[in-house]
């Protein structure tokens, strides 16, 4: 069941109310981020960050390839790539401000001399960041880090001045679709709780075009930290060389449900090709299907995450489990800091 009653027996820490605020955390980030005025104009841009901070340097990276032809690096490591140095523009990612990776890049980029901004709520990050007197970008604390998306992207976005229109354009797209997806919103009415069903009991793998890589991402680390399942990313076409093979000759396919996300201004190439994937798929299980709309290429990425947000929410409402906690990543974080 997926009636509001259900959800609020399961959503024991209110990650139903962080899902709904995307589009005002998207704004809000981007007003703050203004503060610190276009620090990444005309600059090479690395992007630091790991899970829920990480994919919104991802997400914008790849929009801003796609649309702009900025070259934005998004580093998911514990070091910087060798090319980056003085000049370049660093800005670290990590919602609590303590993740081990993102802090051991923050400091690879302090021994370069790089330009840094720090994007946190607090922790370590944040104390690097005053004590060096680097600029930061504070964001409220309190939510988990997944949960907080809006905040990150939105203020990362704010220091690239070309941004602004979309960003707008994309937020208001958000909150349209936003009350189409909502708890209150029933079944018949709901892609989101729909999808959930749909998926419920087979493994999501997400398809997405090379834009919509970290999207397709997105969902995937949704379903594992909202959800609780084991869940893939993978990208097409090059999956058609590749995975498709197992597609048609493993007799567990039917177990997996590929979820492709469509953009209506894919190229004509990556049209033929998920078409065909899809067709040949169809045999072998359920395939999923969803078509980003919107105004923009950015409204169309982010309405489809936040679609996902939505529908890994409901699959742990389906599966009796609380959204909220991911008490493993937690045991690791804690494992590892008694090793340093
Ligand atoms: C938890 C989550 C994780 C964290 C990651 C990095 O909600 O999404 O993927 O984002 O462990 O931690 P932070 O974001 O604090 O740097």
């Amino acid at each position: 069941m997926l009636d509001e009653a259900s959800v609020r027996r399961v959503d024991k820490s209110g990650a139903a109310a962080h899902v709904a605020s995307l589009p005002d955390q998207v704004v809000r980030g981007f007003q703050l981020g203004l503060k610190l005025g276009p620090l990444a104009a005309r600059r090479r841009v690395v992007v630091l960050g790991m899970g829920g901070s990480g994919i919104a340097g991802a997400v914008l990276a790849s929009w801003l390839a796609a649309e702009r032809g900025a070259m934005v690096a998004s580093v998911n490591d514990a070091r910087l790539p060798p090319w980056v140095g003085e000049g370049d523009l660093v800005v670290a990612i990590s919602y609590s401000g303590n993740t081990l990776e993102t802090l051991a890049a923050t400091r690879d980029a302090m021994r370069r001399g790089t330009d840094l901004v720090g994007l946190t709520s607090g922790g370590t990050l944040r104390d690097l960041c005053d004590g060096h007197g680097l600029p930061s970008l504070l964001i409220p604390p309190g939510l988990m880090p997944r949960s907080a998306f809006g905040y990150m992207f939105g203020g990362l976005a704010a220091l690239f001045p070309e941004t602004t229109a979309d960003v707008r354009t994309a937020a208001e797209a958000l909150r349209v679709k936003g009350t189409k997806l909502a708890p209150g919103v029933p079944e018949a009415k709901n892609a989101a709780k729909k999808l959930a069903q749909r998926v419920k009991g087979r493994t999501p793998i997400i398809y997405g075009t090379p834009t919509y890589a970290p999207v397709a991402r997105r969902w995937q680390t949704e379903f594992n930290e909202y959800a609780k399942v084991l869940a893939w990313a993978s990208v097409l076409p090059e999956a058609d060389h590749n995975e498709l093979v197992g597609w048609a000759e493993d007799p567990s396919a039917k177990r997996f449900a590929p979820i492709f996300l469509r953009d209506p201004g894919e190229i004509e190439e990556h049209r033929a090709m998920l078409d065909a994937t899809r067709e040949l798929m169809k045999g072998k299980t359920k395939v999923e299907e969803v078509r980003a709309e919107g105004p923009t290429l950015l409204a169309r990425m982010l309405t489809t995450l936040q679609l996902g947000d939505w529908t890994s929410f409901y699959l742990a409402v389906l599966r009796k489990v609380d959204p909220t906690p991911v008490a493993v990543i937690g045991k690791l974080k804690a494992q590892l800091a008694k090793h340093r």
